[in-house]
């Protein structure tokens, strides 16, 4: 018998449901127990989110300060198991602030030490960076990668950040005024996703780890967007300055924060709006010099390294 572990948090349930369905044949085999440990915050982040908290999660996101958890004594934490999926969303170009908690606490150490992880995410379209920090995280507890899965929503980079503000505040996934297409992974994406089930079935069944990832990819568990790694690049550097700024000023209800955040939250507009654009006209003009780049990032980024 073979022990599986999903290991995830969500606020919508849109990552339960690609999780659910990227271990469908997982599930339905009599050959391996599936279970699913769901991260709990001892403070919760709220769902919908209010503007001033969606701001305030963004210094511990992108430092990635843990918060605390309860039910670190679950059962289902004290075993060893033959493969955990890790499914976790990007705040802030970061992992999410429960999956980074969950990975910095010693819990995540004696469950992922010499195990092979899977990583999933479902996040709007800017994971790249993230993911490498995720790579960290996984090599700091001793776990090994084995594959990766990153759903998004593939469309164009600024209708995607209208509909996901929309979806955040409102806490629906709906099609703005009928026009707008609807947030987040597309309810195909999520569907579809049950074929990569066959793939991680056999590999937890045979044991041979080793080409899983090629596999995943032969059926599009990555798509790289080359101008979206140049604009989470730099938007490290950037975000690496406001956080620290931000965070110097301490709690959430200290006034000097609260300013502080108030005019990150006006930078990121004009980040997205004005200089996100521009950064696109500089790298289209460019494009033809960083092909050969291009292609090497694509081949990283696709895979589970860690430089
Ligand atoms: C505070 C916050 C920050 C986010 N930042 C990013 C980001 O940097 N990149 C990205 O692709 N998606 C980002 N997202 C979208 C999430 O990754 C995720 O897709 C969405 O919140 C739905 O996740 P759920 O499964 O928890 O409902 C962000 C969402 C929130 C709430």
């Amino acid at each position: 018998m073979k022990n599986v572990l999903v290991v995830y948090y969500t606020q919508s349930g849109q990552l339960l449901d690609i999780a659910k369905n990227i271990t469908n044949e997982l599930a339905s085999s009599e050959d391996v127990n599936l279970s699913f440990y769901e991260i709990k915050l001892k403070e919760n982040f709220p769902f919908p989110w209010d503007k001033s908290t969606f701001y305030d999660a963004f210094p511990e996101s992108f430092i990635q300060i843990p918060a605390d958890l309860t039910d670190l004594n679950n059962p289902l934490l004290k075993q060893k198991y033959d493969l955990v999926v890790v499914a976790y969303q990007i705040w802030y170009l970061s992992p999410a602030v429960p999956i980074n908690s969950f990975l910095k606490n010693k819990v995540a150490k004696q469950l992922l030490a010499n195990t092979p992880v899977l990583t999933v995410i479902g996040c709007r379209n800017m994971w790249v960076m993230a993911q490498e920090k995720m790579k960290k995280l996984l090599v700091d507890n001793g776990a090994n990668l084995v594959g990766h899965i990153s759903l998004f929503d593939r469309h164009p980079n600024h209708i995607s950040v209208i509909t996901i503000f929309d979806w955040a505040f409102s806490g629906v996934k709906k099609r703005i005024l009928g026009i707008f297409p609807k947030p987040g992974v597309s309810d195909k994406d999520i569907e579809n996703s049950k074929r990569f089930s066959n793939d991680i079935l056999q590999t937890v069944q045979s044991n041979k780890y080793t080409d899983l990832q090629d596999k995943l990819l032969n059926k599009g568990a990555v798509v790289i967007k080359p101008f979206l790694i140049v604009t989470d690049k730099r938007a490290q550097i950037i975000f690496d300055k406001w956080s620290s700024f931000v965070y110097k000023k301490g709690k959430a209800k200290d006034p000097k924060r609260q300013f502080r955040l108030q005019m990150f939250s006006y930078y990121l507009m004009f980040a997205i709006w004005i200089i996100a654009p521009l950064v696109f006209i500089v790298y289209l003009f460019t494009f033809p010099f960083t092909m050969a780049k291009r292609k090497k990032e694509k081949y990283y980024y696709s895979h589970t390294k860690l430089k």
